[in-house]
Order: structure tokens, then sequence, then C-alpha cells
């Protein structure tokens, strides 16, 4: 599976602030078996991350998608805005605000989103490496299973 990383940040796309999320995203999706074959920072500038989720999904670059930054409440916080997702995943991103509880109350301010654009997943998460290292470590060994049914790659799924 090929995955994809997107950083909302002006500071870490102007130089001001190194992208330490990424990275995190990075090295935890190549431990479970993907390969990273497109990551960028860039602005919190909607048309610019629409730009990109458009030309990850559209051009079929990536099965998944994951995003960091951009799900708070700051005016310039746009990733779920410019998720540009046509079948909506809401059991995701539900899932992630669940499990988050345990560490932070706060993460019930998070507006992650989630959702299919053709055949990539789309998936946002917080913007802290600790934020994404405690959603991600409980959402992605269930994605495989999802990302298997949206390639065609499995069918039924197995009744236990
Ligand atoms: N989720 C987890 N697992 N751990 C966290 O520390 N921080 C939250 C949250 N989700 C947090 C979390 C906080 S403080 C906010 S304001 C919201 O998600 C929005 O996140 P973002 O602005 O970093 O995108």
């Amino acid at each position: 599976m090929r995955a994809a990383i997107i950083t909302s940040s002006d500071s870490g796309y102007a130089g001001k602030r190194e992208d330490v999320s990424g990275p995190v995203i990075a090295e935890m999706v190549r431990e479970a078996g993907y390969e990273v074959v497109w990551q960028k920072v860039l602005p919190d500038e909607q048309a610019m991350l629409e730009e990109a989720m458009k030309e990850i999904c559209d051009e079929g670059k990536a099965d998944l998608l994951l995003t960091t930054g951009g799900t708070g409440f700051s005016p310039r916080d746009v990733m779920p805005e410019a998720t540009l997702a046509e079948r909506m995943v809401p059991g995701i991103p539900e899932a992630m605000r669940a499990y988050s509880l345990q560490f932070t109350k706060r993460t019930m301010l998070s507006r992650a989103a989630s959702g299919i654009r053709k055949r990539t997943l789309i998936v946002n998460l917080p913007g802290s490496p600790k934020a994404v290292r405690e959603c991600l470590e409980y959402i992605l060994p269930q994605l495989d299973h999802g990302l298997k049914i949206l390639l065609g790659l499995d069918g039924e799924c197995a009744r236990k």
C-alpha cells in the first residue's frame, strides 16, 4: 500500500518551525509496511491543500492520504474543509476522538474528518506529534482491511 502525507502549517511552510508530525506519520506507516510515495508541508491555505488532495487522489498516487494539522479552531485551520472526500467515513475520526478522551478531554475540539475520494482514503490527524502517535497507533491496524475492500482486494468480511 502507498501512503501520502500532508502537513498543514504556515510556520512549517515558511521554514520557521520544523515539521515533526509529518515524519512521525512517515515512520509509523513505514513500520506498518506502507511505502511513503508523497510528502509535503503546505501552508494553511485551503486552495493549496485541495490542489494537493486532488493530485494525490485523482491521479491515483496513493491509497492512503494522512494529513496532520489544521483541524483545530484557529481561523486558519481549514484541513477538514479542504478534505475533498466524495464519501465520508465518520467512524474513523469518531473512534480517534473517543479513544483520545483518556489522554485529553480537548480531543472533543478536534474537527478532523475522513473520507474516500476515488480510490484513496483520506484521514485527518491532529497537529501535535504526541496526538498523531496516539491516534495513528489506534486506527492504523484497522485501515488495512478498509483499504483492501476499497481496492477490491478483499471481498466479504470474515464472519467470526
Ligand atoms: N488527540 C490526542 N490523542 N492527543 C492530544 O493531545 N490534542 C487535542 C486534539 N486531539 C490531542 C488530541 C487538542 S489540544 C486540540 S485543540 C484538537 O485535537 C485539535 O487538534 P489540532 O489543532 O492539533 O489539529
